[in-house]
């Protein structure tokens, strides 16, 4: 039987991910959290897992390079790639906010908004018609306000501890999101069976 390819993105979801994936019978003997490895296999059930960068793990899937990945709804939202998400999984729970110290912006012409997600800030203040210039950044987004480079940020919040502790608050909730399984098309056309299989087990152990 050939190898279902499962991507995973290397990050904070990746160890509830592989919780997940133990609870429903897809084990992986090499894994364990401080692994290196970047590519593992549950040979039982025929599963060759990768691990990626989480922003490029729509574009393995989309291009075929892997058959399903595990990934954020944010991420999703933000790469919009040409896959089928067919499955929440419950976990890396959090929300896309608008963040910022809470002054009013509404003297600015233009407010700055640093985020890693430019797609999502873009549509979410052309709905509200806003015009804005957006810092992209990679990482430590909270920082670009405390520093004077933006006048609020768009990021993801999870226990909220970042923004508490540098001062910044919730000014808007963009969406709710948590990890999706999402399949590359082609697969699911030549896969049918063993995705589904896939999904049945995970579904088996979802809460
Ligand atoms: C994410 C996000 C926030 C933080 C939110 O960053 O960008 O900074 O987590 O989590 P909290 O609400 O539980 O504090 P991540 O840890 O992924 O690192 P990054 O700053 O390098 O993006």
């Amino acid at each position: 039987m050939s190898y279902l390819t499962l991507a995973i993105g290397s990050g904070r979801t990746a160890k509830k991910a592989m919780e997940l994936l133990e609870k429903a019978g897809i084990v992986f003997p090499d894994y364990h959290s401080k692994s290196r490895k970047l590519v593992i296999f549950d040979q039982e059930n025929a599963i060759k897992l990768i691990f990626v960068k989480a922003v490029d793990l729509p574009t393995y899937v989309e291009k075929g390079a892997a058959d399903i990945g595990i990934i954020g709804k944010d991420t999703i939202m933000e790469e919009q790639p040409d896959v089928y998400e067919l499955l929440d999984l419950g976990i890396g729970k959090c929300k896309v906010v608008v963040a910022g110290f809470g002054e009013s912006n509404s003297n600015k012409k233009i407010v700055t908004v640093a985020s890693k997600y430019p797609a999502i800030t873009q549509s979410f203040f052309d709905e509200k018609g806003v015009r804005i210039e957006i810092i992209k950044l990679n990482g430590s987004i909270e920082l670009a306000p405390l520093i004077g480079m933006s006048d609020v940020i768009v990021d993801i919040v999870e226990t909220g501890t970042t923004l508490k502790q540098n001062g910044l608050i919730i000014l808007d909730e963009i969406a709710d999101v948590s990890a999706r399984l999402i399949v590359n098309k082609a697969s699911y056309a030549t896969k049918t069976n063993r995705v589904q299989q896939f999904i049945t087990d995970l579904k088996a152990v979802l809460e």
